[in-house]
């Protein structure tokens, strides 16, 4: 269905044609100055030229077309050639009806749907998650969502990083510390064991101890790097061990993102498009993609009009070793077999731009995929501490996500303790945790990607202001005042009625307003307009609730009008928090 805006832009369109001037011209606009009006149309002014005509004069002629107009109450022509209108309520409130009876609240299906691959998360297996995962999982997660609900076929894919040198740091530690074990012994020829010889503990304690010593031991470094090459080369006791490693770290990476309320339609890694290196490799040597450059072999993918230096893109190192390019690049191959997807989207750390740059050029150039295929970057800026430096643990170390997220649940469990002591003990845990998710992500979200934030604990879990509590809150306020009317009445069948005042028009034009927000957000791929709008969303129904008695109303029927307005603002307030990743107790 057409939005509010081009619903009125029709209307205004008409008139102007009716008038004896072209449609084009009645573009409408919400109004600047909402002290005189709650919609402009400035087009007397750009036909003013092409008319001979003041326009006043012709902002008068289309006013008088609009005045028995089924929209607007009011249509003045003011100097020098505004057309200021106000929108009758009833048109409003028939709006949301029809919205309420469609889909998905007035929102369209695309005519043909999209496949979208949707790359985030990337993490690296064996590596505890922190602090510079969250912000791709959580920006990765809502981008899917709003692709979902925008009725595209989107594929999330947590692309780990399980391929790379950090794989052979662990297994040659093991090997120092564990040397015994049969996945060292070249003449084993047994079947290796079903049981992972380590914890995921001892895994991540393992991985630090052996990147500090390859850090200062060359022999120790060179010896991770065989142990890597043979792992990438079929060594069967590398492949076992690597077997166990993915095992035991999948399954602690799967706990961690369910925590955070992210999954993922794909689990694969950089391993997985090894097996496309080889052909990838020989096709664009005998097409003539590639030349040596000081023994590697690379793609030039400078274009003319670049502002700064592209370097060429590397695809093999000198020793024939494949890097971050490669893996990416093969992952494109695969995907492209899988997949033909239409759009992949990258949520990746903003200084990662250059690799993007470099992959997108040559997978285009080389035709790994084809030229109209979208290939989007979303770099998003670093997450910092008060101090505006990247967000440290107070020792001065990476912080963990699970320690950052339960610190997070503990303030907000106080918090709601002062409040309300006497909710049982489960359930004061369990709501803070779904408050505080809400606070990590909604203070992430409502920033734009690309910024740089500042992670405030205090103000993210604060009940007022731009938060993700306050939206929380508001939605509980909404639930508790219908759980009353309901112990009185009934919530089935209920629709919003015209607005009886402008505090309750001014929430209905907000919630009429879903559908064109969310293709906004959608275009840009931008979770902060979501953010934002719920915010309005929320202040102009805590505006409306403050001035308006609901329960104690004696009109039976604007009561129950503004009990489906209640009802209205509930689900599309949570129909937002859900594309955003989070979702609201039943109480707080
Ligand atoms: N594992 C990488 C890192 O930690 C991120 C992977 C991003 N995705 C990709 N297709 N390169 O930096």
């Amino acid at each position: 269905m057409k939005t509010l805006l081009q619903e009125l832009t029709v209307e205004v369109s008409a008139a102007f044609e009716k008038a004896g001037y072209k449609a084009e011209l009645g573009r409408v606009n919400p109004s600047n100055r909402p002290d005189l009006c709650e919609y402009q149309c400035n087009g007397a002014m750009a036909g003013a030229k092409e008319y001979h005509k003041a326009p006043i004069m012709i902002a008068n002629d289309v006013a008088g077309f609009l005045a028995e107009s089924e929209i607007f109450s009011e249509v003045t022509a003011v100097p020098p050639g505004f057309l200021n209108m106000k929108i009758k309520p009833e048109f409003v409130s028939d709006y949301l009806k029809k919205a309420a009876d469609s889909e998905r609240y007035g929102v369209e299906a695309p005519e043909k749907p999209s496949t979208i691959i949707i790359d985030y998360g990337g993490p690296n297996v064996a590596k505890p998650l922190h602090v510079g995962h969250l912000r791709s999982a959580i920006i990765g997660e809502s981008v899917k969502r709003i692709c979902k609900y925008m009725g595209h076929n989107a594929i999330g894919d947590i692309h780990l990083g399980d391929w790379g040198l950090q794989m052979g740091l662990i297994i040659h530690e093991l090997s120092v510390r564990k040397p015994e074990l049969c996945y060292f012994d070249p003449a084993f020829d047994g079947e290796y064991p079903e049981e992972a010889p380590f914890t995921i503990s001892e895994l991540e304690e393992i991985y630090p101890a052996a990147s500090a010593k390859s850090k200062e031991d060359e022999a120790y470094k060179a010896a991770a790097m065989d142990a890597t090459y043979r792992l990438q080369h079929g060594d069967k006791g590398c492949l076992a061990l690597w077997k166990h490693i993915m095992n035991v770290s999948v399954a602690d990476l799967k706990r961690n993102y369910s925590n955070l309320n992210v999954d993922f339609e794909l689990w694969k890694g950089e391993s997985d498009a090894d097996p496309y290196i080889p052909a990838m490799v020989e096709r664009l040597k005998s097409e003539g993609f590639v030349y040596e450059s000081e023994g590697a072999l690379v793609v030039d993918v400078k274009e003319e009009t670049d502002q700064k230096e592209i370097p060429p893109c590397m695809i093999l190192k000198s020793d024939g070793a494949s890097l971050y390019t490669t893996t990416d690049l093969a992952t494109l191959v695969q995907r492209q077999e899988d997949y033909a997807p239409d759009r992949v989207i990258y949520v990746v750390d903003k200084r990662q731009e250059l690799h993007f740059d470099q992959v997108f050029r040559a997978a285009k150039k080389t035709g790994i995929v084809p030229v109209e295929t979208d290939l989007k970057f979303i770099g998003f800026g670093t997450m910092n501490g008060k101090d505006g430096k990247p967000f440290k643990t107070r020792e001065g170390g990476v912080m963990r996500l699970e320690y950052l997220i339960s610190d997070i649940n503990e303030k907000m469990y106080e918090k709601m303790r002062e409040n309300r002591s006497e909710t049982p003990e489960d359930e004061a845990r369990q709501t803070a945790k779904t408050v505080g998710l809400a606070a990590i992500k909604y203070g992430d979200l409502s920033n734009q990607a690309t910024k740089d934030y500042i992670f405030d604990p205090e103000r993210f879990t604060s009940f007022e202001g731009d938060t993700g509590p306050y939206i929380l809150y508001t939605i509980v306020r909404i639930k508790s005042i219908l759980a009353k009317y309901a112990e009185v009445g009934s919530l089935e069948g209920l629709s919003v009625q015209p607005a009886s005042n402008d505090l309750e028009k001014e929430l209905q034009k907000m919630l009429a307003g879903f559908n064109a927000m969310m293709s906004g957000a959608y275009d840009e791929l931008a979770p902060h307009r979501i953010c934002a709008y719920i915010y309005d969303t929320a202040n102009a129904f805590n505006r409306f609730y403050h001035e308006t008695r609901i329960l104690t109303e004696e009109n039976e029927e604007v009561k129950k009008g503004w009990i489906a307005l209640l009802q209205y603002t509930r689900d599309v307030l949570e129909v937002c928090i859900d594309i955003l990743g989070f979702s609201a107790p039943d109480r707080m």
